[in-house]
Order: C-alpha cells, then sequence, then structure tokens
C-alpha cells in the first residue's frame, strides 16, 4: 500500500517541500506520496489525530506549528525538546515521534558549501527568532563555544542565550556594537527576516568591519542574494544562501523515515527550477 508522507501548515501552498520530496521518492522506487496539507491553528490537534489514525508515515511541520503540535506528539527528541519547536515527525509503532532538523540541517549545508570542521570558529548570529534558536542550539550541542548573538531586540538575544541548555561562551551585543566588532568573527549567521521580499535592499549591518577571510551564511534564499550576500561578495568574502539549509533539512527528514540519504544535488535543482532557475549563488 503507498505509504502517506505531507507537510502542514498555514499557509502552505508556496512549500516547495512536496516537489523535493515527492521526486526522491520516484527516484527510489519507492510507493510512496508526499502532500501539502493546509492546516488552521484551531485544528492542529484534530488534524495530527486524524493523521495517526489514517496511517501517515511521517510528515514535516512548518510556521506556525512547529512549537504548538510538541503537546499532540507521543515522543520528542530532546534536541527538539530544547529548542522547543519540531520540524519533523516520524511515525514509530504506532506512536509520532518529534525531531527538530533544521539545526542539522544547516551544518551540513555550511560543512558543503564552507569546510567539514567549524567547531572553533568565532561566530555570530544576527537574530533571535525561531530560526536563530534551532541553529544557536543545535550548534551549541554539537560543541561549537563561541557564539555571540545580535538581534533588533536585546532581551530576545539576552534569553535565548540565558535559556540555552548547552554549555557555551556567548553574549548578547547590539546590533550597532555587532557592525563595530565584526572582525571578531569568522562565521556571519543572518536568521532574520530583513532582505526578503519586499525590502529586498535592507541590510541587518553594514560589512565595513567584515574580515575578508570570514564566511557569511544567509539563510534566506528567496531571493536567491540578499543585500548582505551581494555587499559580502563585495568584498571578496565566501557566502552562502538558505536553500542548502532547507535541502538538507528535508533531506535528513527523508532519511529519518526511509532510512535512505537522497541524493542532494537533484533536490537542490528540483527547489532552484521551482524558483525559476536562478543557481548564480549556488
Ligand atoms: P523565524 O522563525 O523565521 O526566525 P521569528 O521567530 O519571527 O522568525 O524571528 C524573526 C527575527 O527577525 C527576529 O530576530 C526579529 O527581531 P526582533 O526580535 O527584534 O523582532 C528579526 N527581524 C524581523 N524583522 C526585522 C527588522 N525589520 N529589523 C530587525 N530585525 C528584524
Amino acid at each position: 500500500m503507498i505509504k502517506l508522507y505531507g507537510v502542514i501548515g498555514n499557509p502552505i501552498a508556496q512549500s516547495m517541500s512536496p516537489v523535493m520530496q515527492n521526486q526522491e521518492f520516484q527516484q527510489f522506487g519507492l510507493d510512496a506520496h508526499y502532500q501539502p496539507f493546509h492546516i488552521l491553528e484551531k485544528e492542529l490537534e484534530t488534524a495530527v489525530k486524524g493523521m495517526k489514525v489514517i496511517g501517515v508515515e511521517g510528515f514535516n511541520v512548518t510556521s506556525p506549528h512547529k512549537t504548538a503540535i510538541m503537546p499532540f506528539l507521543d515522543k520528542i527528541d530532546p534536541l527538539a525538546e530544547a529548542i522547543g519547536a519540531v520540524n519533523t515527525v516520524v511515525r514509530k509503532n504506532d506512536e509520532f515521534h518529534g525531531y527538530n532538523t533544521d539545526g542539522d540541517g544547516f551544518i551540513r549545508a555550511l560543512q558543503a558549501d564552507w569546510k567539514e570542521d567549524f567547531m572553533n570558529e568565532r561566530a555570530l548570529i544576527i537574530g533571535a527568532g525561531g530560526a536563530a534558536k534551532a541553529i544557536f542550539y543545535t550548534l551549541l550541542s554539537k560543541g561549537m563555544a563561541h557564539i555571540d548573538i545580535c538581534n533588533r531586540t536585546a532581551f530576545k538575544a539576552k534569553k535565548l542565550i540565558e535559556e540555552c541548555p548547552y554549555e557555551g561562551k556567548s553574549k548578547a551585543i547590539s546590533i550597532a556594537e555587532a557592525e563595530d566588532t565584526l572582525e571578531h568573527y569568522n562565521l556571519i549567521i543572518q536568521t532574520t527576516s530583513i532582505g526578503m521580499y519586499p525590502d529586498i535592499y535592507k541590510s541587518p549591518m553594514s560589512v565595513k568591519n567584515l574580515l575578508p577571510e570570514a564566511f557569511v551564511s544567509d539563510i534566506i534564499y528567496n531571493p536567491f542574494e540578499t543585500a548582505l550576500i551581494k555587499d559580502a561578495k563585495q568584498k571578496g568574502v565566501k557566502t552562502q544562501n538558505g536553500l542548502g539549509m532547507f535541502v538538507y533539512q528535508g533531506a535528513l527528514a527523508f532519511e529519518k523515515w526511509t532510512g535512505i540519504a537522497p541524493d542532494i544535488t537533484r533536490m537542490t535543482n528540483i527547489v532552484v527550477e521551482q524558483l525559476g532557475g536562478n543557481h548564480a549563488n549556488r
């Protein structure tokens, strides 16, 4: 019988996960289908129960359900518990188990585009929202110690650090301080929505003090090149956009469901195609 997978969110029509995941199911000859489900906040519990009884094998969870879904799952992986968000659910012995592959997806993408071992580098995260938290907690859980956070709303960066269960040497700084001391960092991780449509010309900070040998990762991939990425490139600094993180978080979910490591290049290509074919930043 065909195995059913999917993604729940609100909105969901824009999601590129269905084409990406269905392509891999087909390529590996698996009798499986991945379906987008538009689920309203007030229907979340009913939706999860429904998916359980109709036999859904696994699904992704996107905005706004990543935190709200947690009480409706049978088990939560410790990292997802710490982050306080689930993006991947796997059926195991008729239980739904929740994981978070966003941070690990980020790490895989960084390893692919920058270097295998960056755990001793000094990183700056811009932003203190959900994406920043997943990346920050995952990096700290893997032993990376030097990660500072700057955010428009200072107390949120401070809170993220204080509440983190993993050991580190982080401090919260203002955006202005980050700009002034940017040469202290060789990895910059941009997690805010600044640079997305319609404000594509906005950058969260000046790169005046950016080290030439630094690496800049912006988790936005639409547009393919944010103003921050353009500014960094102009200084000759190596960069990546968020496409790799998106593809790898999906690949890690696929692996959890099927036990098969999917083809990253093929997944990337189909997402690029969906985005209009601009491959410039990869
Ligand atoms: P996500 O889940 O994508 O991380 P989020 O949790 O809403 O989204 O977090 C958005 C992040 O982008 C926050 O760090 C937010 O800063 P504040 O905590 O000060 O709100 C940041 N952000 C969004 N729009 C911004 C803007 N115009 N200027 C500066 N920071 C902005």
